[in-house]
Order: C-alpha cells, then structure tokens, then sequence
C-alpha cells in the first residue's frame, strides 16, 4: 500500500528561510535518530495521544502482513512526552522520504517544560491515509506486532525499543506500556 507523501510535504512551506527548525518525536525518533542534528531536548505536546494505529508496510512489515507503527491521534486534555531535535531543513527531506507511506508534516507548538514554549513541526499519519489500521484492543495489536517483520526490522523491536526509550525519559505511556506487558507473553 502506498500513499507517496513526499510531494504534499515538499509544499510545506511554514518554515521556509528558517536555519534551523524544531522537529517533534514521539515514536522511532525518540529512540532511532538516523539523521545530524543540533541539539535534542525532552519535550511534549499537548492535545496529541500516541496510538499504535498506523500500518507500516515498508518499516516494520510488509504489504501482506503490515505492522502497527505510532502515530499522533486528537484528544483533549492529552499530553504527549517524546524528543524534540533541532534540525536544518534538509533533515525534513530524508524524513519525508523516509516516512513517505502516510505521514505528514504538520506545525506544532514544542512545550519544554518551565515555561517554555516554541513552534516545530511534527509527522502525524491521519486516519484517511491509506496505510491507516485504526483502533484495536491492545492484546490484538500486540499479536500483530508480534508477528510482523519488515525491512527497518521486527516490528516488536519498534515497540520494545519505544518503552525502553520511554522508561529511560521517565515517562508513562499506559497504551505503550499495556502493548509491552502483552507482547512479552507471545
Ligand atoms: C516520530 O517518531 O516522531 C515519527 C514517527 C513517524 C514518522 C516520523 C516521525
């Protein structure tokens, strides 16, 4: 399946002129960052939960048996801990070919903590992208996840990574968490 994103972000034109950009991670960047970058900070974002929703058929799986990879879905009142990285703009190409099955960019306010406050972008894959799986029980996720592979690797690898990198933060995430717990009985 595939959504080819790359030319709907090359139109995003909010940061354009800018040197450098704050770049938002909440799921394999919080624990893979495979591109340079300035600084990285811890951060959060409010109204955003982290959800296993998103089908990855050229990550974590494939087109016959796709796995559950993380995205951003709205609630109110929710708060999402992930990794902020301040990149150059070029970092956002090989983002936008790496993530190009659904995700796009979207402007976000970056919460530090204290106070402090600054405007960065984010991937987020929508429930109208095509590779979109939705909701699903936590013990049905994990028994997908369980048993997909792609080329990135074993897409239980992503999940159990993301805890850890979570653990370490100091952060609770009770869906990530509650996948974990299950994926450690398959
Ligand atoms: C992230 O880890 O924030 C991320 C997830 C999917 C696509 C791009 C970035």
């Amino acid at each position: 399946m595939s959504l080819n994103t790359i030319a709907i972000n090359q139109c995003m034109d909010k940061f354009d002129g800018h040197h450098s950009v704050w770049l938002f991670g909440y799921g394999s960047l919080i624990f893979k960052a495979d591109f340079p970058f300035i600084e990285r900070r811890p951060a959060s974002i409010c109204g955003w939960t982290r959800r296993f929703w998103q089908g990855s058929h050229d990550h974590r799986g494939t087109e016959a048996a796709p796995g559950r990879v993380a995205t951003l879905v709205q609630e109110d009142g929710a708060h999402t801990a992930g990794m902020a990285y301040l990149v150059t703009p070029e970092v956002f190409a090989h983002l936008d070919h790496r993530e190009k099955n659904g995700y796009l960019r979207l402007a976000i306010d970056i919460d530090f903590g204290k106070g402090e406050v600054v405007e960065g972008l984010v991937y987020i894959a929508s429930h109208d992208n095509a590779a979109f799986l939705g909701e699903a029980s936590e013990l049905d996720i994990a028994r997908q996840i369980a048993s997909a592979s792609g080329p990135s690797g074993p897409n239980r690898d992503y999940l159990i990574d993301l805890a850890h990198a979570l653990r370490e933060l100091g952060k609770d995430d009770p869906h990530v968490f509650a996948i974990e717990r299950y994926l450690n009985k398959f």
